[in-house]
């Protein structure tokens, strides 16, 4: 054990970044996983944001049984196929680089309760590249001057689909009635900017670069600064952690505090990833 690792019973825990991150080794999860495993399991997650599990050999009702660990899984939304008699798999595959996921974002903000959580399973990876980053967006906000904390605090921000998957929706023979449902289901839809973690109540920047349209409760002009500014928090290095896939390799992210970026470098390589999200509640 190092003195980047942390012992807990059920597993040992190594640091990916002081800030944020984390190795969990010593889990099969192809095994039950016991009710103190599962305590251990959400603390980490709730203090380091982020757990990287390697080489797991698991089915997509395991992967499943995981991510019930941190809550609630959801159905798939608008934007990728769900995995076949699977509706909480949602299958992402590219070449190259996916749709809208290599811009900074938390997923489906544009949702009334955007999810709480991300649990994605590597299930074909290139050679090299396709790597994720993610951001710490309570670490982003703890480091703003107390001046900007006061004038965000209390604004408001608009998060829309449209603003970069129109394109995505629009594929197809039936694009153009798939974009009308969508637009339907899913209006603009109005988030603080500051949001407070229900679970941890830590402060964060909750406005992110491919959903955020615009800041309301303030004008244009500022609001446009304030927003390019809060978006570009989660690309300072020290906020990030980046992992390098392997087939079998098993993430899942708070999706309330972090922001991520997929590393869009592999083209004509395959990358595919099955994903589970978890019901969210409304942020506050
Ligand atoms: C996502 O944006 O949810 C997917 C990230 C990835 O494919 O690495």
């Amino acid at each position: 054990m190092s003195g980047n690792d942390q012992q807990f019973k059920t597993f040992t825990l190594e640091r990916a970044t002081p800030t944020i991150g984390a190795y969990i080794h010593g889990l099969d999860l192809r095994e039950e996983i016991t009710p103190e495993c599962r305590t251990e399991l959400r603390e980490a997650f709730l203090e380091h944001q982020v757990l990287f599990l390697r080489d797991q050999h698991i089915t997509p009702d395991d992967q499943i049984e995981f991510a019930k660990v941190f809550g609630d899984p959801q159905e798939v939304s608008a934007f990728f196929p769900s995995l076949p008699e699977y509706p909480h798999i949602e299958v992402l595959e590219s070449r190259g680089r996916a749709a809208g996921t290599d811009v900074w974002h938390s997923d489906l903000t544009w949702q009334a309760t955007p999810n709480s959580a991300t649990c994605l399973h590597a299930q074909e990876i290139p050679p090299c590249g396709g790597d994720t980053l993610w951001a710490s967006m309570t670490a982003a906000y703890d480091a703003l001057p107390e001046n900007v904390k006061s004038v965000i605090d209390g604004l408001e921000g608009v998060h829309d689909w449209e603003k970069e998957l129109t394109g995505v929706v629009r594929q197809g023979p039936d694009g153009e009635a798939r974009y009308e449902e969508t637009r339907r289901k899913y209006p603009p839809m109005t988030h603080p900017v500051v949001r407070k973690h229900p679970e941890t109540g830590r402060k964060l920047v909750y406005v992110n670069a491919l959903f955020t349209t615009r800041l309301t409760g303030i004008s244009t002009q500022l609001g446009d600064s304030l927003r390019n500014m809060l978006t570009d928090l989660a690309r300072t290095p020290e906020y990030q952690v980046r992992f390098r896939w392997e087939p079998n390799s098993l993430v899942i992210w708070d999706n309330r505090s972090t922001q991520h970026y997929a590393v869009g470098d592999y083209h004509p390589h395959y990358r595919l990833m099955h994903r589970v999200t978890l019901k969210g509640d409304r942020p506050a």
